[in-house]
């Protein structure tokens, strides 16, 4: 967690938050989910969407270095918006396949173009909303081996992403959800994930809390570490 090496990729993909940070163009966007608190127009600026959207470096590059270290094949993330993340977890898995998944159109094309740019072309991006394009998903690409659920932080679909892809899952699968503590559904929405039978480990870091299912973890366990 606490591997402080800059990885080769961590300067163009924190170059290209940069750049979006510093767009002031605007973009019509749909706007989806219980996540975007800050702004509720559909005309965004870029700027805005990249200071108010994306996972700061500190929790993407922690993604990076997870998604490294187990080097999953099947990797998917529920929220691309500008493709910040998606960079990180593409970039972490050569030969792995992140599927980005992004209800707004305008967004996830800008996602596109800087995961282009950024080399991932391991990467892709289904555009529309989770309910209906991660089904879709799910009936063609069997297994799931890394999901990060960072899109729509209400309780009832929360817990059926979780369901579907559980459904969809392995013994070494590891889903991380982020904003865990944002609202009260999200409270409830990890604590049932949390106490669901196939859970064996949970890893509470406030900002984000990781789930994993392994069998061989006898003794079902729950860390909360300060991160
Ligand atoms: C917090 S942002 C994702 C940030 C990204 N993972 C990162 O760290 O770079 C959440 C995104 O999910 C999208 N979203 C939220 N709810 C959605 C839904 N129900 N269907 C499709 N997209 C949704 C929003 O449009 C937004 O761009």
């Amino acid at each position: 967690m606490n591997d402080k090496k800059q990885y080769e990729c961590y300067q163009p993909i924190e170059t290209q938050r940069k750049n979006l940070l510093s767009n002031n163009e605007s973009i019509e966007v749909e706007d989806f989910g219980a996540g975007s608190t800050v702004i509720k127009t559909k005309k965004r600026k870029i700027n805005a969407i990249a200071g108010s959207s994306l996972k700061p470096k500190k929790y993407a590059q922690l993604l990076f270095r997870i998604a490294k270290f187990y080097q999953p094949k099947h990797i998917i993330e529920l929220g691309t918006s500008l493709g910040i993340t998606a960079s990180y977890l593409s970039s972490a898995c050569p030969n792995g396949k992140l599927s980005s998944f992004e209800g707004s159109k305008a967004i996830a094309n800008i996602a596109k173009k800087n995961l282009k740019t950024t080399g991932c072309n391991n990467s892709e991006v289904y555009i529309g909303e989770f309910s209906k394009t991660l089904p879709e998903y799910l009936k063609t690409n069997n297994t799931v081996d890394f999901a990060f659920i960072d899109g729509n932080h209400k309780k009832e679909p929360t817990i059926n992403y979780f369901n579907w892809i559980l459904e969809h899952s392995n013994d070494y699968t590891i889903m991380v959800f982020d904003d865990i503590y944002w609202s009260k559904e999200m409270e409830e929405a990890w604590e049932s994930i949390k106490k669901h039978e196939s859970v064996t480990l949970s890893i509470d870091l406030f900002f984000i809390g990781l789930i994993f299912l392994r069998k061989e973890f006898k003794v079902k366990q729950h860390f909360i570490i300060r991160y």
